[in-house]
């Protein structure tokens, strides 16, 4: 606290995010990065970036970067918006598209940063409970409604509806900006993006963080017609004009067209995730089903802060949030198998 503060800052509950400590022989399993590197060409288009043109700013508008994820997407680049991470992103978008009289809709459940947006810029808000089964219901959000957040797969229970689900909440609320935060779509679910072209109401964000292996780069993504980009564009103008410095713009741009290499580590990962399943499974937890790069599950006789705690003394740490209806979850990203066998073997030992 402190008098020299503005007035909304003592208001604010900022987001924590999941710990990066240095800890040698670390397995580290909480925040949903990639256990593969990034593409070699990312790394060389980065090396071949360091040079005297550090001296320029960086195209404002990330042109080439735009031009490569809509070729791969099929959509125009000026459909296309980029910035800093897709925390980014979705900052902008909730300054930009959410903010209506009626309020905006997310799951109970769901990814912790859109309350902290919404105490940012003075969104109201109505969470929406996930079902029984810790499922997103398209019927629930038959409600007013000023615009509608889900994460899909939703995060952090791994969970994914069909495409046909999606289009049904975007085709029924037509007056109502449906954003979809597809963080997590490549490792199994289904990408909304076709439905762009039919919707002016949806806007699909993606980041690189995931399926690209470039957490550290901070580089995410919107696609939806002109209107919601010129939004997005209109608030990143008023506020930076230059999110992606030109070594983020190159390895962006060379991971989007190095589908090889996207398409072996994703497959690997989907991979180490079916067997984890089977062997928690084993262990007698319950695993909710995941397209995503981690899977939440629970045993029904250890809590959830045991487990984890018990992991941390064993140096995993796994992702525990000590939330209503969740406590007893753990969040557990894929690792390499080497980091999945350490995992089971540690979990095996204190269930
Ligand atoms: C659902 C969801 N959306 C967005 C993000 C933000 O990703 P980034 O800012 O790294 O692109 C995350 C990060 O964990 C996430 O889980």
């Amino acid at each position: 606290m402190s008098r020299f503060w503005s007035p909304i800052v003592h208001t604010l509950t900022p987001y924590v995010p999941g710990e990066q400590p240095r800890m040698a022989g670390l397995v580290k399993l909480n925040t949903n990065e990639n256990p593969y590197p990034p593409s070699p060409k990312v790394l060389a288009a980065i090396a071949a970036e360091t040079g005297d043109g550090l001296r320029l700013y960086p195209d404002p508008v990330s042109l080439k970067l735009r031009t490569a994820i809509g070729a791969l997407h099929d959509v125009d680049p000026s459909e296309v918006f980029v910035g800093n991470g897709s925390d980014e992103v979705l900052a902008h978008a909730f300054m930009g598209l959410f903010s209506h009289d009626r309020p905006l809709l997310f799951p109970d459940i769901t990814y912790s940063f859109y309350p902290v947006y919404c105490g940012l810029y003075g969104v109201r808000h109505v969470t929406v409970p996930l079902d029984d089964a810790m499922q997103v219901g398209v019927d629930d959000y038959r409600q007013p409604a000023g615009a509608i957040i889900l994460p899909n797969p939703n995060a952090p229970t791994g969970s994914a509806l069909p495409l046909a689900e999606i289009e049904r909440l975007v085709s029924e609320h037509p007056d109502a900006v449906v954003a979809i935060d597809e963080a997590y779509v490549d490792f199994g679910g289904e990408s909304a993006i076709p439905l762009v072209k039919r919707y002016p109401n949806l806007l699909v964000i993606h980041t690189l963080s995931k399926s690209r292996s470039l957490a550290g780069l901070r580089v995410g993504f919107a696609i939806g017609q002109r209107p919601l980009i010129e939004a997005l564009e209109r608030v990143k103008d008023s506020f930076n004009s230059y999110p992606l410095d030109r070594l983020a713009a190159a390895g962006a741009t060379a991971a989007i067209e190095d589908a090889a290499w996207f398409d072996e580590t994703r497959g690997k990962v989907m991979a180490s995730r079916a067997r984890l399943t089977s062997e928690l499974e084993a262990m007698g937890f319950v695993v909710l089903p995941s397209a995503a790069n981690f899977v939440f599950a629970r045993h029904p006789e250890h809590a959830g802060a045991e487990l984890a705690g018990k992991l941390r003394e064993r140096a995993i740490i796994v992702r525990h949030f000590n939330k209503p209806r969740i406590e007893d979850y753990l969040r557990i990203t894929i690792g390499t198998d080497d980091e999945c066998r350490r995992l089971t073997e540690a979990l095996r030992e204190i269930v």
